[in-house]
């Protein structure tokens, strides 16, 4: 790819294979900063990033806020609590000023699906989605995507599982658009009532069985079930659902010798999966977060690298 040209990120629907294999390919070559004694490269200096976090955050926020100090770019947060949204400024009033202090790149996550599209289309500084709603979570895919692909040294052809609420999950929604478009063959699996009806339009196929969809997966990502954003009876139970859908030591006995365990974070520990399976030895769920460094100072560098707006 010549150039990069997209000035914000705010999902992976638009994203060609070319441009999903450049941030992966990009991302690489930041990896080893990380691992240097002094973790730090030139090569946003000068720059200056705002992290804007509307809803609680570990993994995204810190490595965001990493992977931009270890850019040398200049950052700030931000949260609802102690900002003047607490005082009733609008998100767009409160982020045009933000962008009035010169910033040239805003990273923000909002319980609400579209915040970041209505930022993009207000602002000149560039966007980036670090989680909306239900909708989109572009960089957790892409640090998916980059584990997969380091681990398995392909994505093209892979089975991969995704299970649990597909519903209420952005991660889901982000992956499904990124692994299907780099030709992995993706099944959700989980109860009826957290599968959105119609997902098949998607790309993918659908199991409510996960004995039988874990056989012969190479990967089988669990997504965390997400009980604040459940208002209506889902489950019978949450017992019912590690029942039917957890993935513990027993359960694996199904699966394919070299299975990968995948969780974005924060788990259920006793829910989606067991303490052992989580701590054990087909789970890559810390490796997930140490790409995710690597995978953000990508999106950092690749959209900083532009001033033309395309989103
Ligand atoms: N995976 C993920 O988005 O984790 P955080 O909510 O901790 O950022």
């Amino acid at each position: 790819m010549d150039k990069w040209t997209r000035h914000h990120l705010l999902d992976l629907q638009g994203l060609s294979k070319e441009e999903l294999e450049t941030i992966l390919e990009t991302a690489k070559s930041f990896k080893e900063v990380s691992a240097r004694e002094v973790k730090k490269v030139p090569a946003l200096r000068g720059k200056t990033i705002v992290s804007l976090f509307l809803e609680p955050s570990t993994r995204t926020r810190g490595s965001f806020e990493l992977a931009a100090k270890r850019l040398s770019a200049d950052t700030i947060n931000m949260s609802g609590t102690g900002s003047s949204l607490s005082k009733g400024e609008t998100i767009v009033d409160m982020a045009k000023n933000i962008e009035a202090m010169n910033v040239d790149l805003i990273i923000v996550r909002h319980a609400d699906a579209g915040v970041p599209y209505m930022l993009a289309n207000n602002l000149k500084a560039a966007v980036v989605n670090a989680g909306d709603g239900c909708r989109s979570h572009p960089t957790q895919a892409l640090l998916d995507m980059f584990t997969i692909k380091e681990k398995k040294g392909r994505i093209d052809g892979l089975k991969i599982a995704i299970v649990g609420d597909i519903l209420h999950s952005r991660v889901a929604r982000s992956n499904i658009v990124g692994l299907t478009r780099l030709g992995a063959e993706v099944t959700v699996c989980g109860p009826s009532t957290l599968i959105p009806i119609g997902i098949e339009k998607m790309g993918v196929k659908v199991s409510y069985d996960l004995n039988e969809t874990i056989k012969d997966k190479d990967v089988v990502m669990l997504l965390r079930l997400q009980k604040e954003r459940q208002h209506e009876n889902y489950l019978p139970s949450i017992r019912e659902y590690a029942i039917q859908f957890g993935v513990n030591k027993n359960r694996l006995r199904h699966a394919k010798k070299d299975v990968m365990i995948m969780h974005p974070g924060p788990t259920n520990r006793g829910v989606e999966l067991s303490a052992e399976v989580a701590d054990g030895e087909y789970s890559v769920i810390l490796d997930q977060v140490t790409n995710g460094v690597a995978v953000r100072m990508a999106v950092l560098y690749l959209t900083l690298g532009t001033k033309e707006a395309e989103d």
